[in-house]
C-alpha cells in the first residue's frame, strides 16, 4: 500500500515516549473544564475525539501549577491532588484512542487573573505596573487594563519551582506520558527569561544567564520529581516580535541551555500573551499566511540535537510533510487545525487530504465563543466543544428537503441533511455558490476564508442524495411543485443603506459591490462605517493604492472584530496611510462628492471624495416572507435570514443545528 505523507507518519521517540506519528495537538485552553478547574467529561470528550482522529500526541491546555497562577475560568489545574482523578480519566481516554498524553503545565505570573487569586497581587519577576493595552493606533478600543504585580521574593521563586515539580509528578501519577512546561505565551517562565519582562538586577535577572536561572531550576526540579526517563517538553518562543524581547539568536541560546539542562524536546512558538501588538504571532490569523515562523524554528533546531516541535498555522498535511522532509522540525503541532477537523491525521494517512476541513484563521469560535459563551468552538466545526452531545445521527425516515440559498448556512444545512440521509435539493439564485461569504475572502490575505464554501461544496459533491441548482431563484410555485417535506430558507442578508441626504448620488457604492469587483473611479475614497466590513474594504482599497478615509460614528473601529484580528487590521490601515475619523456622523453627501459630517457637535466638511463606499451594515433578507409563514409546509428559516447574527459562525451553526433536527 502506498504510504501518504511518509515523514508525518514515521514514529518518533521523545525520552521514554514512543509516538506513532509526528502530529501533535498544540496546547489550547478551551474553557471546557469545570468551574472549579477540575476536568469535565466534556473536555475529556474533546481530547478523545482528537485522539480518535489519529493524532499521535495530545497536549492539554494550560494546567495551572499554583492557584496563584491560574489564568481563566474553565481552564485546568494540577496544583492539588484532587485534580489528579480527572487527568487519570483523560489519560485513559486518550490511551484508549491510541494516542499519548502530554500535560501542559503553567504558572501565569503577571498574566494570572486577579479574581482567581482572591485579589491577591499578581507576581512577576520584577513587579511594577504593566499597561499592555496602551492604545497605539487611532480607532483602537482595547481596554486600558493595568496589571500590578509584586516582584517575586527568593522564597516565592523557590515555591513556584516546587509547584511545577509537584504538578509534574501529579501528571505522571495520573498516567500522562509527558509534561510540557509552558515557557511561552508570556507566562511566568517566559517572564523570567525575557528581557521585556525581567528587569531584576539580582541572580535571577541581571543578565541573560541570570534570566534563565528560574526556568533551569524548574527543569531540574521537575526532572528530580518525574525521574530520569520521563519526557519533559519545554514550550518556548522563537521571537517576541517587538518591545525588546527575545529574538531568534536569544532563543537559540535558550534552546541550548534547555537541552543541556535535561529537557527532552522543544516546542517552539512565538509572541507574548500580554501584548496585543504581537497577538497575531501567538495565534496567526489567516492574513499572516501559513507556517509564518517555521524558518525561525529551523534556525533553532540546528542548534540542538533533541527533537523540535514546529507549530503556528500549519494547516495542511502537504506543508506539514514538507517541514519534516526539509528538516525544519521533527514533529508538527496543530491547534486550531485539529479543532476544525479532529480527523485531520486519519484523513492525511488515508490519502484524503482534500477532505480535511481546514481552519480558516478567523478566531470566531476558538477564541470568540470562548469570550462570549465561555468555551472554545469553531466556525468550521459546529461540533467542536460539544463532542459529548452533538453528533450526526442518521434520519429514521428520509425526507425530501428543499434548501433555498447557497451561502454558508444553506450549504451547511444541505450537507448535514444530506449526510443524515435526506434527499436534498439546494437552490441558489446566483450562478455560483457561497453567497455573501464569497466577499469575505476578497480583502488582502483572506483567501483561506473561501474554505468555508469550498469544503462544503466538495463534500456535497460526494453525496448522491443532494442536488444543487444554481441560477435558480425559488418562487412559491417551485416549492408547490417540488412539495418538499421540509423547506430550509437560507436567503441571507442584504446591505442597509441609511437615509442620508445625497446617498443616491452616483458616487455612492456599497462595500459589497466594491468587494464584488465593481471598478471604483478616482483616488480619494471615503468608507462610511468602520465595522469589520468597512475596515476590510478600506484595507482592500488602500492595497490598490487608493487614498482612503474611514468614517465611523462610534469612538472606535472594527469593534465587531476578534481582538487579534482587530489589532492586526488597524495596524495595517495605519501602515497604509488610511485616515480614521471616529465619533463622526455623516450628514450629507453632495453631488460633487463633498462629505458633510458632524464632529464634536459641529458640522464640518470632511473633504471631496471621488467615491463614497457604504459599509453601514446588513439586514435579514427573506424575499419569500418565510418568517411571516408565507412558505407552505414545514419551514425553517436559518442563518442571516432568520435574525441578523453577529458573525458567520452564528449563521452556520444555526443552520447546522436545524439540519440535525429534520
Ligand atoms: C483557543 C486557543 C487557546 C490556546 N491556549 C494556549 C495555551 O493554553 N498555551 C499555549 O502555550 N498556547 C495556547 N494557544 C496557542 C496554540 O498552542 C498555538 O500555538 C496557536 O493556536 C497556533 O497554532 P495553530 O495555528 O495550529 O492554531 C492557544 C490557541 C488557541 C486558538
Ligand atoms: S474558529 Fe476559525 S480560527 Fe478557530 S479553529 Fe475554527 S476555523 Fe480556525
Amino acid at each position: 500500500m502506498q504510504q501518504h505523507f511518509p515523514h508525518l507518519f514515521q514514529p518518533l521517540t521523545i525520552g521514554s515516549m514512543e509516538l506513532k506519528n509526528r502530529i501533535a495537538l498544540a496546547p489550547m485552553g478551551t474553557g471546557l473544564s469545570n468551574k472549579d478547574d477540575t476536568l469535565s467529561s466534556r473536555l475529556i470528550e474533546f481530547y478523545a475525539r482528537i485522539a480518535k482522529g489519529g493524532t499521535g500526541l495530545v497536549t492539554t491546555g494550560v494546567a495551572a501549577v499554583s492557584k496563584n497562577g491560574t489564568v481563566g475560568v474553565g481552564m485546568n489545574s494540577l496544583y492539588d491532588d484532587s485534580h489528579v482523578p480527572g487527568f487519570r480519566k483523560l489519560a485513559d481516554a486518550v490511551h484508549a484512542a491510541g494516542a499519548k498524553l502530554s500535560v501542559h503545565l503553567m504558572h501565569g505570573g503577571l498574566e494570572a487573573y486577579p479574581f482567581f487569586t482572591k485579589k491577591k497581587r499578581l507576581v512577576s519577576p520584577s513587579g511594577g505596573i504593566f499597561e499592555p493595552n496602551k492604545m497605539r493606533f487611532k480607532g483602537m478600543d482595547m481596554d486600558k487594563t493595568t496589571m500590578i504585580s509584586n516582584a517575586m521574593t527568593h522564597k516565592e521563586i523557590e515555591t513556584a519551582g516546587n509547584e511545577f515539580a509537584a504538578a509534574a509528578l501529579r501528571a505522571k501519577q495520573a498516567g500522562a506520558d509527558a509534561v510540557e512546561l509552558n515557557g511561552a505565551q508570556g507566562f511566568l517562565l517566559q517572564q523570567f527569561y525575557s528581557p521585556y519582562f525581567n528587569k531584576r538586577t539580582d541572580e535571577y535577572g541581571k543578565d541573560s544567564e541570570a534570566r534563565m536561572r528560574f526556568p533551569m531550576e524548574v527543569v531540574t526540579k521537575v526532572r528530580a520529581a518525574v525521574g530520569r526517563a520521563f519526557p519533559i517538553i519545554f514550550r518556548m518562543v522563537a521571537t517576541e516580535g517587538d518591545g525588546g524581547g527575545i529574538d531568534v539568536s536569544d532563543a537559540t541560546e535558550i534552546a541550548r541551555d534547555l537541552e543541556n539542562g535535561g529537557v527532552n524536546c522543544l516546542h517552539i512558538t512565538a509572541g507574548r500573551g500580554i501584548s496585543p501588538m504581537v497577538w497575531s504571532l501567538m495565534m496567526p490569523i489567516a492574513e499572516e499566511g501559513h507556517t509564518p515562523i517555521i524558518d525561525h524554528i529551523a534556525t533553532i533546531k540546528k542548534a540542538v540535537t533533541i527533537p523540535v516541535i514546529g507549530v503556528q498555522r500549519i494547516v495542511d498535511p502537504q506543508s506539514a510533510e514538507e517541514i519534516l522532509t526539509n528538516g525544519k522540525a521533527d514533529m508538527v503541532a496543530l491547534g486550531r487545525g485539529l479543532i476544525a477537523d479532529p480527523d485531520w491525521a486519519n484523513k492525511a494517512r488515508m490519502g484524503k487530504a482534500e477532505d480535511i476541513r481546514k481552519c480558516i484563521g478567523c478566531l470566531q469560535g476558538c477564541i470568540g465563543t470562548q469570550m462570549t459563551a465561555g468555551y472554545a468552538n469553531c466556525l468550521q466545526n459546529p461540533e467542536a466543544g460539544r463532542e459529548d452531545d452533538m453528533h450526526l445521527i442518521q434520519a429514521e425516515i428520509p425526507k425530501t428537503v428543499l434548501v433555498i440559498g447557497g451561502g454558508p448556512a444553506g450549504l451547511e444545512a444541505a450537507l448535514v441533511a444530506g449526510q443524515r440521509g435526506h434527499k436534498v435539493t439546494l437552490c441558489e439564485k446566483e450562478n455560483r455558490l457561497g453567497g455573501q461569504w464569497n466577499l469575505a475572502s476578497v480583502p488582502p490575505g483572506k483567501e483561506d476564508f473561501s474554505w468555508i464554501v469550498d469544503w462544503r461544496v466538495s463534500q456535497i459533491d460526494q453525496l448522491d442524495n443532494v442536488t444543487v441548482q444554481t441560477d435558480c431563484e425559488v418562487a412559491s410555485e417551485f416549492i408547490e411543485r417540488l412539495s418538499p417535506d421540509v423547506t430550509v430558507v437560507a436567503t441571507g442578508s442584504v446591505p442597509v443603506i441609511p437615509d442620508i441626504p445625497g446617498v443616491q448620488n452616483d458616487r455612492v457604492v456599497t462595500a459589497h459591490s466594491v468587494l464584488n469587483g465593481e471598478a471604483i473611479q478616482g483616488q480619494n475614497i471615503a468608507v462610511i462605517g468602520g465595522g469589520a466590513t468597512g475596515c476590510e474594504t478600506a484595507h482592500y482599497l488602500a492595497d490598490k493604492g487608493k487614498k482612503v478615509t474611514v468614517v465611523e460614528a462610534l469612538s472606535a473601529i472594527a469593534t465587531d472584530e476578534m481582538p487579534a484580528r482587530k489589532v492586526w487590521l488597524i495596524q495595517r490601515l495605519t501602515q497604509k496611510g488610511v485616515t480614521v475619523e471616529t465619533n463622526t456622523e455623516v450628514d450629507e453627501i453632495t453631488a460633487t462628492g463633498e462629505l458633510f459630517v458632524t464632529q464634536g457637535g459641529r458640522r464640518t466638511n470632511l473633504g471631496t471624495f471621488d467615491a463614497i463606499v457604504m459599509a453601514t451594515g446588513v439586514r435579514s433578507h427573506d424575499p419569500l416572507g418565510a418568517m411571516n409563514g408565507n412558505v407552505p409546509g414545514k419551514t425553517y428559516v436559518v442563518g442571516d435570514a432568520y435574525v441578523m447574527p453577529t458573525n458567520g459562525l452564528d449563521a452556520l451553526h444555526h443552520a447546522s443545528e436545524i439540519a440535525r433536527m429534520i
